[in-house]
């Protein structure tokens, strides 16, 4: 007896007049940088070519798209519903869709290294960014970071950036505004170093985002801003960083244990019976860490586990929680940490 499942009805043959009920466009606002309805001349598309090679632009009427497979006219996509396949003059076609916003991060002008949109998900998720809540961060580098928490918020919360080059702000204000279409209602950002200028705006906010080489020399920042209960996370490429901002929060005290982990995400081939991991991964992005703020006063009790043998030994020159001692000079570290 056949265990094969039964065939699946094919796709009915396409209308020859396509009736599409996209529905009217998203409320502007809501924010969102997403679109619903026929392409208009200004949206950015992505095509996407038979290797996989893509290619984004702003629709404008008159002009030509021009590749190695040819060309093709905006004209032909402008006033289409998103979701086809469009030949070139050269017998190429390629796939139009707008992109979304994992896909715009990854493409955009970059000033600085980017948030990966896995580590961007992360954060959103595992740092419990709301609709309404107040997050501040830095730096703002390219701005990806920056489209998903404005996203989170939405227009009723607040994205407070701080950024200390010119430069790299221009950019990620350039990316932003094109991702939203304009200027996010909920979004201030402030050029200057977050630990001078966070204190001195006075701002008070539910999360703080760190994403920057030194995230420990604002974390008194980052402390004094926060309401109790808030969130600090920092995201660091490094595991000398990760060490060295995990030991600052538990000596800071006013923290809970900080908690550290990384993603991997790991795509997977799937054809026929051809079903397995892909040869190529993003190996390494980041490491994330979050804590959350004490109320003022409040310590979080202490641990009741003993570090490691050897973890703070003599080859350790971190920062050094407050309850371990400074190892006397003539004992060695005897056993490795775990
Ligand atoms: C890796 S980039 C941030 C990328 C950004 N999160 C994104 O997703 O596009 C790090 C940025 O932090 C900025 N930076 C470093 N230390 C800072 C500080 N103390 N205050 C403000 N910006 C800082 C740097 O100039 C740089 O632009």
């Amino acid at each position: 007896m056949s265990h094969a499942p039964p065939a699946l009805p094919l796709d009915p043959a396409p209308p020859t007049t396509a009736v599409v009920d996209a529905g009217t466009d998203v409320d502007h606002e809501a924010w969102s940088g997403v679109h619903r309805g026929p392409l208009r001349a200004g949206e950015w598309v992505r095509l996407v070519d038979q290797k996989g090679r893509k290619h984004n632009f702003a629709l404008e009427p008159g002009k030509r798209f021009f590749s190695n497979r040819g060309h093709l006219e905006h004209d032909d996509l402008i006033g289409r519903e998103e979701g086809f396949a469009v030949p070139s003059s050269a017998g190429g076609e390629y796939l139009v869709f707008r992109p979304l916003l994992s896909e715009f991060v990854v493409s955009m002008p970059r000033g600085a290294a980017v948030v990966y949109p896995k580590d961007a998900a992360q954060i959103v998720a595992m740092a419990d960014i709301f609709p309404g809540c107040h997050v501040v961060e830095a730096g703002v580098g390219s701005g990806a970071l920056t489209c998903s928490l404005l996203r989170a918020v939405g227009p009723r919360g607040r994205v407070s950036s701080f950024e200390r080059r010119e430069d790299f702000a221009d950019v990620a204000r350039r990316n932003v505004t094109q991702f939203f279409g304009g200027d996010h209602p909920a979004w201030q950002l402030t050029l200057g170093d977050l630990s001078e200028a966070l204190p001195a705006s006075g701002e008070q906010c539910d999360r703080v985002i760190l994403d920057m080489l030194a995230p420990w020399e604002c974390l008194d920042a980052a402390a004094q801003a926060l309401r109790p209960g808030g969130i600090v996370c920092a995201y660091v490429a490094t595991t000398t960083q990760l060490s060295r901002f995990v030991e600052t929060v538990r000596l800071h005290g006013g923290f809970t244990e900080p908690k550290a982990w990384e993603s991997l995400v790991r795509d997977w081939h799937v054809e026929g019976l051809a079903v397995r991991p892909d040869h190529k991964m993003i190996g390494h992005t980041a490491f994330l860490v979050t804590a959350r703020r004490m109320a003022p006063g409040e310590r979080p009790p202490r641990k009741t586990r003993r570090p490691a043998p050897g973890a703070y030994g003599p080859d350790y020159t971190g920062p050094r929680p407050a309850e371990v001692p400074e190892p006397a000079d003539d004992v060695a570290g005897d056993l490795p940490a775990d």
